[in-house]
């Protein structure tokens, strides 16, 4: 059986690889759909997110990174995947995770499976990476080694 992993992923962050990584010993095949939510402003374009998130899931055979447009369950029709993987942080998780499961299974009986993130990366959000990244901090630890040198080069460029 076939998955998609939908999210932004600006910048893909620990917690995103471990649920991809949990997805990929559920289900035959996982594809990380790469998308655009009209309502963020993006740090990374569609490009160099689709670059970091196959770069940080180049280790699992059976993960694949698309781009998504338009509606979701459109995506996973073309693509051929009958369930969505959503990682679950908290409560406020929940409540809109619901939401876009129950539009999702209406308009066209796409399944959703919600998988606790791990207790380790159970908080951690890219909002968080790049509030950080922006004044300055240091995400290593919280990212793929590949986004915390795009990061780092991003300021480089601005202040240099
Ligand atoms: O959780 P994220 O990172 O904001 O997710 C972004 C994305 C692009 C995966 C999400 O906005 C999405 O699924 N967009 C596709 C449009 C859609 O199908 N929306 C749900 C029905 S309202």
């Amino acid at each position: 059986m076939r998955a998609v992993c939908p999210g932004s992923f600006d910048p893909i962050t620990h917690g995103h690889v471990d649920v991809i990584g949990r997805a990929a010993a559920l289900f035959d095949e996982v594809i990380v759909a790469v998308g655009r939510n009209s309502a963020k402003n993006y740090l990374f374009d569609t490009d160099e997110r689709v670059e970091l998130v196959s770069a940080a899931t180049a280790g699992i055979p059976n993960v694949r990174v698309v781009v998504l447009t338009g509606l979701l369950v459109d995506f996973c029709r073309d693509q051929g995947a009958a369930v969505v993987v959503k990682g679950l942080r908290f409560a406020s998780d929940f409540d809109f995770e619901l939401q876009m499961a129950h539009i999702n299974h209406s308009l066209t009986d796409l399944e959703t499976v919600l998988l606790p993130a791990s207790a380790r990366w159970g908080t951690l959000s890219s909002t968080m990476i790049r509030e950080v990244a922006s004044l300055g901090g240091d995400v290593t630890a919280f990212v793929p080694p590949l986004v915390a040198e795009r990061i780092h080069e991003k300021r480089v460029n601005r202040n240099g």
